[in-house]
C-alpha cells in the first residue's frame, strides 16, 4: 500500500472543525488525537503486513491449483474461499482504519505536512482556516527549501533532524510576516515513519495577541491598584493630619491657658517666698534674742515651747522654705515649658537650640519617668554633643520628641530594671542619606521589648497601633515622620531588635539650615 495518509479527501472544510476541538484546551485534545493517530498507524502497518501475506498465499495457491489433482483441487478450492473471505475481512478493516485516520486528520484544523529525510514534502494539508496560501500541488514532491522562505526552511530542517534522531515530539514557535501582518505559529513535529516526520502547524497569532492584551491589562490593573493604594494612603495621611492638627490646636490652647494660669500665682508664691524667708530669719533672730535675754521664761511660755516642739520647728523651717522654693521653681519651669511647647509656630522657620526642646519635653514627661507603684524609675541618659542653632519649626520638632519619648516610656512600662532611655545628639559628617551635606543626628533609644519584624514596616502608617483602645491612636509616628521628612527634609529611621530595644534616629540635613554657633 503506497497510498499516503494525507492524500486530499473531497471533504467539506467548513464541517471539519470539531466544535469540541476549539475548546479552551486544544493542546490536550491535539495530544489525544496524535496518540490515536499513532495507534492507527501501527494498526495499519500490521494489517498491511497481514494483507501482503494473504496475497502471497493466494498467489501460491493459484499456482498450486494449476498442477493439482481433482481432490486437491477441491480441498485447495475450499482453502482458497476461506482465504478469500479473510482477505475481504482484512480489506474491510483496513478501509475502516483508513476512514478513521482520515476523519482524525480532518478533525485537526491545523496546517499539516510530511517531510522525509530527503527534505521533500511528501504530503501537505492546508489549515482549515485557509490562512496559508501555498497550494497543495505547488508543495508536494518539492524540497522544503524550494517552497518555504529561507529561515523557515532552515528551521524546519533543524526540527526534522532532531525529530528523526530522537523519535520524540518536538515543539517550536516562530513568526512569519504574511498579508502585511506578523503571524505567530506553533509547530509540533512527530516522527510518522522510519524516515518521515509529520509537522502540525497552528496559527497562534490570536492567542498571542490575547496574551499580550492580558499582560497589558494586568499591568494597567496593577498601576490602578497602586494609584488607589497611594490615594488611600494620602487620604489617611490627610485625615491623620487633620485629627492631629485639631488635637494639637485645642491641646495647645489649653496648655497655653494652663501655663498662663499657673505662671502668675507661681511667680507670686516664688517672689513672696524670698520675703517669707527673710521674715522667718528676722523672727528667728528675735526669738534667739528673747532666749538670750530671758533664759528663764515664765512656766506658761516654757510649757508652750516644749509642747509645740518649737526648737525642731526653728531647725527645720529654713529647710522647708528651701523645699518650697525648689517646688515653686519647678512649677515655674514647667509652666514655661508648657508655654514653649504649645506656642503656635510662626510661618517662618526660626533658629532654635534643639537641646532646649528636648529638655523641655523631658520636663513635661517628668511624672511619667518617675518610679510608680512597683515600677522603678526610668533612667534618662543624655549624651548631648555640640549642636549649632538650627533653623526649624521648633514646636513641631518638640512634638516629634514628645511622640518618640512617649512611645519609649510606653515600651518600658512592663520592663524589668534597668529601664533606660538614651538621648544622643551629634553632627554626622557627610551622612550617607545626604551625600553632600552634614547632618544633625538625634537618636532616642530604649531598652524595651523592641518591635516585631512583622510590623516594623507598618509603624509609620497612620492609625497603626498595637496599644489598647483609648491608649494608642497610631498617629504619633506618622505625624513625626511627616514633620521630619516633609517639613524639614530630613529622615526618620527606626531600628529595632526584639528583646533588645528600639532606636529612632532623626536626621536633619544642615546645609541651608546651618546657623552660626551661639
Ligand atoms: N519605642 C518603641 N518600642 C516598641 N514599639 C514601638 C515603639 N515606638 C513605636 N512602637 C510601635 O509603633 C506603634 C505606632 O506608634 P505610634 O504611631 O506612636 O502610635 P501609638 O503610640 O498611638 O500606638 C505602637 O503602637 C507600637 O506598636
Ligand atoms: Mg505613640
Amino acid at each position: 500500500m503506497s497510498q499516503h495518509i494525507f492524500q486530499r479527501a473531497s471533504c467539506n472544510r467548513s464541517l471539519m472543525i470539531d466544535p469540541v476541538y476549539q475548546d479552551s484546551s486544544p493542546n490536550a485534545l491535539l495530544y489525544r488525537i496524535l496518540a490515536d493517530y499513532e495507534c492507527l498507524l501501527a494498526e495499519r502497518n500490521c494489517l498491511e503486513g497481514e494483507l501482503e501475506n494473504t496475497q502471497k498465499e493466494v498467489t501460491a495457491l493459484k499456482t498450486a491449483l494449476n498442477h493439482s489433482t481433482l481432490v486437491r483441487i477441491h480441498l485447495e478450492h475450499e482453502m482458497l474461499s476461506s482465504i478469500q473471505e479473510r482477505y475481504e475481512q482484512i480489506t474491510q478493516i483496513l478501509e475502516q482504519t483508513e476512514a478513521k485516520t482520515k476523519s482524525l486528520i480532518q478533525a485537526i484544523p491545523d496546517l499539516m505536512f510530511c517531510v522525509n529525510s530527503e527534505r521533500i514534502v511528501v504530503d501537505y494539508y492546508p489549515d482549515k482556516q485557509e490562512l496559508h496560501f501555498l497550494e497543495t500541488e505547488n508543495v508536494i514532491g518539492k524540497k522544503i527549501q524550494d517552497v518555504f522562505p529561507q529561515d523557515l526552511a532552515t528551521w524546519t530542517e533543524y526540527y526534522l533532524k532532531i525529530t528523526l534522531e530522537t523519535g520524540e515530539v518536538q515543539m517550536g514557535e516562530y513568526v512569519v510576516k504574511g498579508d502585511d501582518k506578523w503571524h505567530h505559529y506553533e509547530a509540533r513535529y512527530v516522527k510518522s515513519g522510519k524516515d518521515e516526520v509529520l509537522a502540525i502547524v497552528r496559527d497562534i497569532t490570536q492567542r498571542k495577541q490575547a496574551e499580550a492584551n492580558l499582560r497589558v491589562s494586568e499591568i494597567q490593573e496593577r498601576e490602578r491598584a497602586l494609584q488607589l493604594e497611594k490615594t488611600l494612603k494620602d487620604l489617611q495621611q490627610a485625615q491623620a493630619q487633620l485629627i492631629q492638627a485639631e488635637k494639637m490646636s485645642s491641646l495647645g490652647q489649653m496648655m497655653t491657658e494652663i501655663a498662663h494660669e499657673i505662671k502668675n500665682p507661681i511667680s507670686s508664691i516664688y517672689g513672696n517666698l524670698t520675703y517669707i524667708d527673710q521674715d522667718i530669719q528676722t523672727l528667728m533672730e528675735l526669738f534667739k534674742l528673747y532666749q538670750q535675754n530671758y533664759p528663764e521664761p515664765l512656766p506658761e511660755i516654757q510649757e508652750f515651747i516644749t509642747a509645740s516642739d518649737v526648737n525642731t520647728i526653728i531647725n527645720e523651717l529654713p529647710q522647708s522654705v528651701e523645699f518650697m522654693r525648689l517646688g515653686a521653681n519647678r512649677l515655674y519651669d514647667l509652666a514655661l515649658s508648657l508655654r514653649n511647647f504649645s506656642r503656635l509656630d510662626s510661618q517662618e522657620m526660626v533658629s532654635a537650640d534643639l537641646h532646649i526642646g528636648l529638655d523641655g519635653t523631658l520636663k513635661i514627661l517628668h511624672n511619667q519617668l518617675k518610679s510608680k507603684g512597683n515600677h522603678a524609675e526610668i533612667e534618662v541618659i543624655k549624651d548631648y554633643g555640640e549642636l549649632p542653632l538650627v533653623k526649624c519649626y521648633p514646636n513641631q520638632l518638640n512634638q516629634v520628641f514628645m511622640n518618640l519619648l512617649a512611645n519609649a516610656i510606653d515600651a518600658l512600662e512592663n520592663q524589668p530594671v534597668p529601664r533606660k532611655i538614651i538621648i544622643k545628639t551629634d553632627i554626622c559628617k557627610r551622612h550617607p542619606d545626604f551625600l553632600v551635606e552634614d547632618a544633625i543626628r538625634i537618636s532616642i533609644s530604649d531598652n524595651g521589648p523592641g518591635i516585631p519584624k512583622s510590623v516594623q514596616d507598618q509603624i509609620f502608617n497612620p492609625f497603626f497601633t498595637t496599644k489598647p483602645m483609648g491608649k494608642g491612636t497610631g498617629l504619633g509616628l506618622s505625624i513625626a515622620h511627616q514633620i521630619i521628612v516633609e517639613k524639614h527634609q530630613g529622615r526618620l529611621k527606626c531600628t529595632s531588635q526584639e528583646g533588645q530595644g528600639t532606636t529612632f534616629e532623626i536626621i536633619l540635613p544642615l546645609g541651608e539650615l546651618f546657623q552660626a554657633r551661639k
